[in-house]
């Protein structure tokens, strides 16, 4: 009977794999999943691919394409195409037209020649390709607004007197719109159009609306804010930025079964109002007076004869574009942790985690009765509601009653950062059921896990985690809470690789990145804020321009997105000339820089304890560092001139810093730990220097007692260049560190988001100064990389990138007796985790189809190694550069793996 069982099991095994049938696990249009409103004319496709056998690519794909869900129509066979590509294949079909829904299918064969079935049929609508296309009017109040500029309210109604086959609306506004049909809300995105360069490139949404149509009357009802249109920005409280006047621009377009159309514009004919919404900034908060709600104003039959007229506005199209990053929507929400009154007898809602977002309350009370929800990150060192940090912002929900019965209220055109919301003007006990804290977001995929067996440095990627979705709404902004909440361009460089292993990032930030161009000077200066609402003269800094090649260059890098690098390469390169041209005998010694932002400093510094980095030396090292990622650029593009002519810049430029800041002893003009950090992690020095300068750099962190004092520029590549170096043992006593300056000690002190600054908080529960105190910045959060990268050791090769060519290399240590990862690439799931169980090293990986991977198993001897329980074969000894860490790489394909090694202290120290 036995034997029976073993001769079936193996025998099904070997049928399995034999068998084992490719298949196309999801396929996506420009990385999104049936997008509506695409205005490109060749998008691209993306699809995963799911085996259950080892070692399986593609070899071959076919894409079709159709205007009908049965494919009877095609308009693009790609026929079978010899290619192991399957992320990012370009539509090379017919010319698309406007306005209209294309099916796609794709299936691949395999490198055992087997085919796949077709995909499960995506699809995409294309939106308007010509600004002709535009037939709507833009409209504004036909009334003139009050001094507190209450939302103005639009109103249209419309008959439609056939069955409907398909309604696409396209909507956009100056100010930020809320539109409903019939009552029904459209969309499920918040806070749009989102935030661009308005005066150059507005985003357009499409929302298929198909489903709110009824037959017969129909009603459109659409809400404005003033937004980051009009409302206050920036930190000198200016209004009126991109202009004064709010303006809705609505087509929607109704196709009936019978195949005829129509479209209902915005235009003179609509009706305008104002109602409950009686206030609204995005830094201030909103006033929603409910004895104002005109009810059913959205719906047929009301009567709106006491409406205005509108404003019928000649504002264009030229700046009108489709939209491709992911909305801001509505994610997790958190109940009231607990309900509290301070010493100050102030009514305090707890919520356990300081997010964005704002509160949605259930309350009851009297017609008139009006409460103020106030909004904070923490409270004081008595317990007491604290706001100086928000400086100018007041963050205030204010709700007057109506009095009918239990109301709920929440608001639409603002958002805050906070952890707890103090209640005035209700007369009864908190009932902490009546709150809930709604996250507000970029709808961006999460893609990475990160967890070890400390706790502590647990909690601090889920704060890394928190600090992206409080950051990420539309535009990568620096803090949530404050009167600034600006998209700063050196706190999103220094994180956009952590940020691209957590969530998929690529279109957030493709489409971030084209404001910098169309922001960037015309000498290629890179603003300081995008969009650059703080004026012309804010751009230049070393540092915070690098947003414009190295985000270019880490979408490239983490999603093999050869398309953001052809978009952004002419902003690269006038980021990188505007450096050439500052600079004089190819030193970049001039001009105004933020320095190592933020770097560890003592009051009445008498003995040089601050560390204070040459913010010229600084701008050498980003000077090369573009430049070189402008050559890297140039290379993948095939700018064969390019790459040369600025090849040989790189070397002056390098040659430069060694002449004006390195002593023939391989000493730094600032001694500091960012000066040898960006020095080493961007190779300014020559071969020879480097082992001593990264000595120097551990003797500064032993002076410091084993303490950072890097800054926003230092602190993401200190742990890079310390396990680089052979000091991995360093960096992780640098990661676990928990007294002030280290990435733990803000834990320790309750945090759940990362501060902007180390010491946010003091030891003594005092807090730093309001001026500039955020709970809630990611810059410091850029160690999550090298915990992905290093300590895990999840990376993907240049050559491969996206994670086509995997590298996994692990590095065991700082006491940890566990570390995992995993992150959800457009090939699939590549995971690395590490535990030390008794004498053995398990490691176990896991390979997406169509990828390869260089595997590195911590392990001096292959003879040693298991791999699924039987002796390893093909391992090759391997041991990094400037290391002694031992290593037994392996070339694998696609599939699961289990290894086991001795445990060996992998002693880090340099040979
Ligand atoms: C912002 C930072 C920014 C810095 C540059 C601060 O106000 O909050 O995020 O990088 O200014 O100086």
């Amino acid at each position: 009977m036995r034997r029976i069982f073993t001769l079936v099991t193996v025998f099904t095994l070997v049928a399995t794999f034999a068998q084992a049938q490719i298949s196309v696990n999801k396929i996506l249009c420009e990385n999104r999943t049936n997008p509506i409103g695409l205005d490109n004319t060749q998008p691209r496709f993306t699809w995963e691919l799911a085996s259950a056998a080892f070692n399986v690519s593609q070899t071959a794909y076919q894409i079709r394409v159709s205007t009908h869900s049965d494919f009877r129509k095609i308009i693009w066979d790609s026929k079978k195409v010899a290619s192991d590509s399957s992320v990012h294949v370009g539509y090379k079909g017919k010319a698309l037209s406007s306005h209209t829904k294309y099916y796609w299918q794709v299936k691949v064969w395999d490198n055992t020649k087997k085919a796949s079935a077709w995909s499960e049929t995506g699809y995409w609508i294309t939106s308007l390709f010509n600004t002709t296309e535009w037939r709507a009017k833009w409209i504004g109040p036909g009334f003139t607004e009050d001094s507190l500029r209450a939302s103005p309210m639009f109103r249209k109604a419309f008959s439609s007197t056939k069955k409907v086959s398909s309604a696409i609306a396209y909507i956009t506004a100056h100010g930020l719109y809320e539109a409903q049909i019939n009552g029904h809300r459209v969309g499920d995105a918040y806070l749009t159009p989102g935030w661009t360069s308005y005066g150059k490139r507005l985003q357009y949404q499409a929302y298929d609306v198909t489903d709110l149509l009824a037959i017969g009357n129909n009603v459109v009802g659409v809400t404005l804010g003033s937004g980051w249109y009009r409302g206050l920005i920036g930190f000198s409280n200016n209004q009126n930025f991109y202009g004064k006047d709010v303006a809705l621009l609505f087509q929607l377009h109704v196709t009936y079964a019978d195949g005829t159309s129509e479209v209902v514009l915005s235009d003179g004919s609509w009706k305008s109002s104002t109602g409950e919404i009686t206030y609204a900034e995005i830094y201030n908060g909103e006033t929603i007076d409910a004895r104002k709600i005109k009810k059913g104003w959205a719906l047929n039959g009301y009567n709106d004869a006491g409406w205005s007229g509108v404003q019928v506005m000649d504002y264009g199209f030229k700046t009108l574009l489709a939209t491709y990053n992911e909305p801001i929507r509505k994610h997790e929400t958190f109940k009231a942790l607990r309900v509290l009154k301070t010493k100050k007898n102030e009514h305090i809602v707890d919520f356990g985690q300081n997010l964005v977002g704002w509160v949605k309350i259930r309350l009851k009370g009297k017609k008139g009765q009006k409460i103020t929800i106030s909004h904070a990150e923490v409270l004081d060192k008595d317990g007491n509601f604290y706001t100086d940090n928000l400086r100018a912002a007041k963050a205030q929900d204010i709700y007057i009653l109506s009095g009918d019965g239990v109301e709920l209220f929440e608001p639409h055109f603002t958002f805050h950062g906070f952890q707890f919301i103090k209640v005035e003007g209700y007369n009864a006990d908190l009932n902490p059921d009546d709150f809930t804290a709604v996250a507000l977001y970029s709808d961006m995929n999460p893609t990475g896990s990160f967890s070890s067996s400390n706790a502590l440095v647990n909690q601090l990627q889920h704060n890394i985690q928190w600090g992206q979705k409080g950051n990420f709404l539309d535009v990568p902004t620096d803090c949530p809470q404050r009167d600034e909440r600006l998209g700063w361009t050196g706190d999103a460089q220094v994180f956009s690789r952590t940020a691209s292993f957590n969530m998929n990032v690529d279109n957030f930030f493709s489409k971030w990145l084209k404001d910098i161009t169309a922001d960037q000077t015309e000498k290629g200066a890179v603003p300081f804020v995008v969009p650059n609402v703080l004026g012309k003269g804010a751009v230049g800094s070393a540092g915070w321009g690098e947003a414009a090649t190295v985000i270019p260059w880490n979408m490239y890098v983490a999603y093999g997105d050869k398309q953001v690098l052809k978009d952004q390469y002419g902003s690269m390169k006038a980021w990188v000339d505007y450096m050439k041209n500052q600079a004089k005998d190819d030193l970049w010694n001039t001009g105004f820089h933020f320095g190592d932002w933020l770097f560890y400093s003592v009051n009445d510094d008498t003995d040089g304890t601050s560390a204070v980095t040459d913010k010229y030396l600084i701008a050498q090292c980003f000077y090369a560092y573009s430049t070189q990622l402008l050559i890297n650029a140039a290379q993948v593009l095939g700018k064969t001139d390019d790459y040369e002519a600025y090849g040989k810049n790189l070397k002056r430029i390098k040659d430069a810093f060694v002449r004006e800041y390195v002593t023939s002893n391989g000493r730094m003009v600032s001694g500091t730990q960012t000066a040898y950090v960006l020095a080493l992690n961007f190779d300014m020095l020559p071969e020879d220097l480097r082992p001593q300068a990264a000595a120097r750099l551990v003797d500064n962190i032993k002076k410091y007692n084993d303490h950072l004092t890097t800054g926003f520029l230092g602190t993401p590549y200190l742990c890079h260049v310390l396990s680089r170096f052979g000091y991995t043992d360093e960096a992780y006593k640098l990661l676990l560190q928990d007294t002030y300056p280290s990435w733990l000690y803000p834990v320790k002190m309750g945090a759940t988001t990362i501060w902007e600054r180390w010491d946010g908080i003091k030891p003594d529960k005092t807090f730093e100064t309001p001026t500039m105190n955020s709970f809630n910045h990611y810059s410091y959060g850029a160690i999550g990389d090298w915990m992905y990268r290093v300590m895990v050791g999840l990376d993907t090769y240049n050559d491969g990138p996206g994670y086509k060519h995997i590298k996994i290399m692990p590095h065991p240590g700082g006491g940890f007796t566990n570390a995992s990862a995993s992150l959800q690439t457009y090939y699939g799931t590549v995971s690395s985790a590490w535990a030390i169980g008794g004498d053995r090293l398990n490691f176990d990986v896991e390979i997406p189809v169509n990828t390869t991977a260089s595997v590195y198993i911590p392990a001096k001897d292959a003879a040693n190694v298991t791999d699924g329980g039987k002796p390893l074969k093909n391992g090759k000894p391997y041991q990094p550069a400037n290391s002694k860490e031992n290593y037994i790489m392996v070339e694998l394909g696609s599939g699961t793996y289990h290894f086991t090694a001795p445990i060996e202290v992998q002693k880090a120290t340099v040979k």
